[in-house]
Formats: C-alpha cells, structure tokens, sequence
C-alpha cells in the first residue's frame, strides 16, 4: 500500500508503512471468510471474494514510481476496495470517450502512460472504465477545450449498488464528501451512468458538496478543461472516513462527525446533541428511542415488549417505520428527535447518520455468527460518528429460526457449517428467513446502559 501526496498539497504526506499499517491494523484478528465478507458487503459472489482477498493481500507490493515520476497523474489502485486518481495541470475531459487525458511537458519522458479506472468506489462493481492518460508531449494533445473552468472536477459513478441505502452512503455519499468537501462547492461533478432519481433522493447532500448542476458524462459532447479532476471515490474504511485520508477545508482532516455534521446542516437537522439538563426546568425531559421496524425481514416480533421494556428503561420509546423509498428529507428530522436508535442489522441503521452527536445505536445483530460483518458495517461507524454504540447479539432461543427449521437444522445447531458454506446460504438463513424475538430480561442491562450514557451527558 502507498499514498503519494497530490499537487497543490491540501493536506500532508503519511508515509507508506503508516498507511500500511492502519489498514492492515484493522483488518489483523478478522478471518478470511469473514474478511471476504467485509470486503464485499452483501451482494457478493465467493469468487469475488477470492479476488479481493488476492487485492488485499497484493498491498505490500510497491505501486508508487510509476506515478511519482509525472507527478501530474497520481493513481492509488492498491487500496481494498477502489481505484482512483487524482490529474493535475492542463487536464482534458472528454465525456464521449470517457477519458481524461492530461499533456506532462516538464518530464521530458516520452513514455504516454494509461490507466483504467472504474469510477465506482468499488471495483468489483460493473460499470464502465474511465480511461486515464498522461500524454507525453503537445504533439499527441487531445482536441482544444470547448469549456474552459475555472473549478476542479470529480468523476464518479452511479448505478453498482448505490440503490440501497448503507452502500448510498459508504459507497457514494461519504466518499464523494471526501473528494469535494475541501472546494466548499466550487467543483463540477461529471457523473457517469447516471441515475436521475438517485441524484434526486439525495440531492440535499449532492447540493451543498457543489453548487454546479451535475454533468451527465456519458451524454456530454464537449471537450472540458480544469486544472485539477479527481477521477473516481475511495473508501478506505466501509461508511466512514480515515482522516489522515480526508483533506477538509483549510488543509484540516475531515471525520464522521464533521459529515454528520454537514448532514444536520444540509436537512436543517435541530440537534446536535443529546438535551443538556437544565437547572431551571424541574421535569427532565425522558431520552428518546426510536424502536426501528423492518418491513419484510430480520422483523422485531414483539416490539411492544421492547417498547415497555425501554420505557422501565425511562426512555420515551417509539416504533418507527422509515420506509426504504421515504424521502429522506422527511426521514431526516424524524431521526434527529430522539437521542437513540434501536433495530436490528440491515441499511435501515444507516439512519443513524441522522442521531444528535454522543447519542447511541443499538444494533440487533440476528442469529447466525454476524457479529463481525455488525461492527465493520455499523459498529465502528458510529463510533467514528461520535454516537456510543452497543450491541445485542440475538441467541437461538430468541430466533425465530428455533421454531421454522428446529433446533437440529444445521443452521441453527452449527452456524460455522452455513459461514463455510458461502455467502449465498448466510444470506438466505440468517438475513432473509429470520425474525427475532428478543428476550427483554437479557435487553435490559443493554437498554440500561443507554440510558446511563445518555443520562451522564446530561449532568
Ligand atoms: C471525444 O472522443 C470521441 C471518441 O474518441 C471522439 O470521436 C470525439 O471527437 C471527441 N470529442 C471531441 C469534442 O473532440
Ligand atoms: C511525442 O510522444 C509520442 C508518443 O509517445 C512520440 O511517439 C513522439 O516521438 C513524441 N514527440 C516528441 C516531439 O517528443
Ligand atoms: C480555453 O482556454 C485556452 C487557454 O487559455 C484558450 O486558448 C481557449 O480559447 C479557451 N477556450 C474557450 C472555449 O474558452
Ligand atoms: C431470558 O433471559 C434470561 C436472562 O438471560 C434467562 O434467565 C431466561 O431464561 C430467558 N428467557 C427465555 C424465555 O429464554
């Protein structure tokens, strides 16, 4: 793994083996299989994951000389999950051909070098490649500009699995907040594979990143000029942001907390903290949970319990639904009044992104042995969002897997046996075929423990 630092510097240099190690840092303790999964999130076939393991693996190589001798096109391909580059100088878009090509006169290298990005933040991910190039003199120059800007550009892709509402913000959202937050919407987004209604859903956020209409790159004619483009998104931790990685305004590195806190800007959110005590009210306020029902699967079977167990808690509770094709500037608010979420693992979570900061989730983690893919997708996120998180990992007893298939059925008895298996039979018992009963005797001390840390933010 390397990092080559990017012209005009917006922030400083981590050595490679710094990087190196907090990547590799994060990924020792975790199994292969389960790693795969982390990598690949949901939606994957085995032989994916086998290829990103080999990506994984190939780290230690050195990928930077090629790139540090222009030092005009700077490409990172040996992160887990993306490839992307970052042009400097007299850079050329053209939509049709989807290149980008940039002419290096100071070298004196006559080497045209390419590169293939695919401008998703996920490799695996089909769609198509944006041709990078580093022309070595004036002779092999593409076509004049027929747009000239004054602004730098970001390239990225639509489509992969940005339908759904986890990979919409770890796939997408966030990383785009990292490749443009630092122009504080001076920049132009040249969007390949568009998804109009995606851009819709969230254009909230897409407007407050740039102030620019998004160009549909594969439909655009026209030569475009910049000085700096960006091609493709990085994650480089799922749904969050490393940020020794995140140039922010003014050379400061960016955070979850300063992207939730950017969300709470762009909806009007009210509140950025849980509700501190005042001496002058004499009834304190309850905390607020909001109990989060699923629609089709991994459902709560007795939410009324819960919701009178965290009401012994002293919460105020609530069951709320928030419908997948919700909009989100009505789901926004709805978040933002309660201090702590509760459901149970699946993209709904992703609501939390929308809790005051120093609120807690809680995460259901169903039965199954999913506690590791949990805490990579929601766990460690909403630590790095400020939020206090716990988690309650459902036993057989308490799914309804206990009662379909009987406690013989290997799923039930042998979990291991369905993770050796493969992804496709995980999927199908522990996320599609089961709902959970939650033993409120075994919830409390957890439901307790949100209330204490809400309640000592409040003294
Ligand atoms: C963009 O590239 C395409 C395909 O290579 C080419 O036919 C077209 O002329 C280029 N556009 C301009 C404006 O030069
Ligand atoms: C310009 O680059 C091309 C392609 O690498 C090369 O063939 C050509 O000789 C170069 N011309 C000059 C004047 O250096
Ligand atoms: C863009 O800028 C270049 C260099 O300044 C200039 O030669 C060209 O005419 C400009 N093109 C347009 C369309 O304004
Ligand atoms: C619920 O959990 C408690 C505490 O762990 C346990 O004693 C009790 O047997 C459980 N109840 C059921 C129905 O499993």
């Amino acid at each position: 793994m390397c990092w080559i630092e990017v012209k005009p510097r917006p922030w400083g240099s981590p050595k490679c083996w710094e990087l190196r190690r907090l990547i590799v840092g994060s990924v020792i303790g975790v199994s292969l299989v389960l790693l795969a999964y982390l990598v690949v999130s949901q939606q994957f076939a085995i032989s994916a994951h086998n290829a990103q393991w080999i990506t994984a693996a190939q780290q230690t190589r050195a990928p930077c000389e090629k790139a540090e001798r222009g030092n005009v096109v700077v490409c990172n391909t040996e992160g887990l999950y993306s490839d992307t580059c970052e042009v400097d100088g007299d850079v050329r878009t053209n939509g049709t051909a989807l290149s980008v090509a940039v002419v290096v006169t100071t070298t004196g290298s006559s080497e045209q070098l390419e590169w293939k990005i695919k401008p998703y933040a996920r490799r695996t991910v089909s769609v198509k490649e944006v041709t990078v190039t580093q022309l070595p003199n004036q002779s092999t120059a593409p076509p004049p500009c027929t747009v000239n800007h004054s602004i730098p550009a970001v390239v990225f892709a639509l489509g992969g699995h940005a339908g759904n509402y986890w990979h919409a913000f770890c796939d997408v959202l966030v990383p785009l907040f990292v490749a443009s937050r630092r122009y504080d919407g001076e920049v132009l987004f040249l969007v390949t594979n568009i998804q109009p209604w995606w851009l819709v859903k969230y254009k909230t956020i897409i407007q407050r990143l740039s102030k620019y209409d998004a160009v549909d790159m594969d439909a655009d004619a026209e030569v475009r000029c910049f000085g700096h483009v960006t091609v493709g998104l990085r994650i480089d931790k799922l749904f969050s942001i490393v940020p020794d990685l995140a140039p922010g305004p003014g050379g400061r590195r960016l955070t979850m907390v300063d992207f939730t806190a950017f969300l709470r800007e762009a909806y009007a959110l009210p509140r950025g903290a849980p509700p501190v005590a005042s001496p002058s009210r004499d009834k304190q306020r309850r905390p607020r949970l909001l109990l989060m029902r699923r629609g089709h699967n991994r459902r709560i079977v007795n939410e009324d319990e819960i919701v009178r167990a965290a009401e012994a808690a002293g919460f105020e509770a609530e069951v709320v639904e928030l419908p997948r094709y919700g909009r989100v500037d009505e789901q926004a608010p709805t978040v933002n009044a309660f201090d702590a979420l509760m459901g149970v693992h699946g993209a709904g979570l992703t609501h939390a992104v929308f809790l005051p900061t120093g609120g807690v989730l809680i995460q259901v983690v169903p039965y199954g042995r999913m506690e590791a893919i949990a805490r990579a997708e929601f766990g460690a996120p909403a630590g790095d969002m400020g939020l206090h998180y716990l988690e309650y990992s459902v036993t057989a007893e308490e799914s309804t897997l206990m009662e379909t298939l009987g406690p013989e059925h290997p799923a039930v008895r042998d979990p291991e046996s369905v993770h050796r298996s493969g992804w496709d039979k995980v999927n199908e018992f522990y996320l599609d075929k089961q709902d959970v009963r939650i033993n409120v005797t075994r919830l409390a001390p957890t439901l307790a423990q949100a209330f204490d840390h809400l309640r000592q933010q409040q003294l």
